[in-house]
């Protein structure tokens, strides 16, 4: 390590702050996804995790922690083109992304992600539909959602049957895909009663809109 390398500080399994911003390990060397910026300290490669591009990006600047490990198998509703699902296969080296997707044109993307990226599985699917990708997932140690629709909480209840007895789900709520008249405060606690009222403590509530206008993160306990 040279004196002129900045310091390298980990913050958990794949994560790495760097020069006060977050990065995750390259999996895949040399490699950019999405344009962000990739560093290099002492023969290691980073990419840096753009909280403006990714609500889970946003959620871990904000929260300097992440309910993920290595070995982790996650179940990711509203993959896109696989920009927060590369940063999740930075980090579970061990693990595996279930990555549903709905468009054919992020998922071709996401499928031409996950030939250099074997721990991702890409799933060409209605999130709405659960029970079409059920015997491929079983239960997984996280499911996290980030799909902008009317009825985002409905979608994420359905796919938490696939969730861990004592896991976490975590949901980014875009709250003027909900109802463009109410407040987003009103909205964050309608959807809060809504998990609630099924049985699912909301055990944390993370304001994003700094990066991701018009969003919280939820996250509940099962
Ligand atoms: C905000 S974008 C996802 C961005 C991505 N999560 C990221 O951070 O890299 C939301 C995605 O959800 C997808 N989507 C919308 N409804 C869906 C559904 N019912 N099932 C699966 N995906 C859906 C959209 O096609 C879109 O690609």
């Amino acid at each position: 390590m040279s004196e002129n390398d900045p310091e390298v500080i980990p913050i958990s399994d794949g994560v790495f702050k760097i020069d006060g911003r977050y990065h995750t390990l390259n999996l895949v060397p040399s490699t950019s996804v999405y344009g962000e910026d990739l560093l290099r300290v002492d023969d290691v490669e980073y990419r840096n995790w753009d909280p403006a591009r990714s609500k889970l990006g946003a959620f871990l600047v904000k929260e300097k922690s992440l309910p993920f490990r290595y070995d982790s198998e996650v179940l990711y509703l509203g993959a896109g083109d696989g920009t927060t699902v590369s940063h999740l296969s930075d980090i579970l080296t061990d693990g595996k992304i279930y990555a549903v997707e709905v468009a054919k044109n992020p998922y071709r993307n996401l499928l031409d992600l996950s030939k250099k990226r074997k721990n991702i599985f890409p799933i060409l699917g209605d999130a709405r539909r659960p029970e079409d990708y059920r015997d491929l997932v079983e239960e997984v140690d996280v499911v996290y959602q980030d799909i902008a629709q009317r009825d985002q909480v409905e979608i994420f209840i359905k796919n938490l049957d696939l969730l861990s007895e004592g896991h976490h789900g975590l949901i980014a709520v875009k709250s003027r895909s909900m109802d463009v008249s109410s407040s987003p405060d009103k909205i964050y606690q309608k959807a809060r009663d809504e998990l609630g009222s099924r049985g699912f403590e909301v055990v944390m509530q993370v304001d994003i809109s700094r990066w991701q206008k018009d969003h919280a993160v939820l996250v509940i306990e099962k």
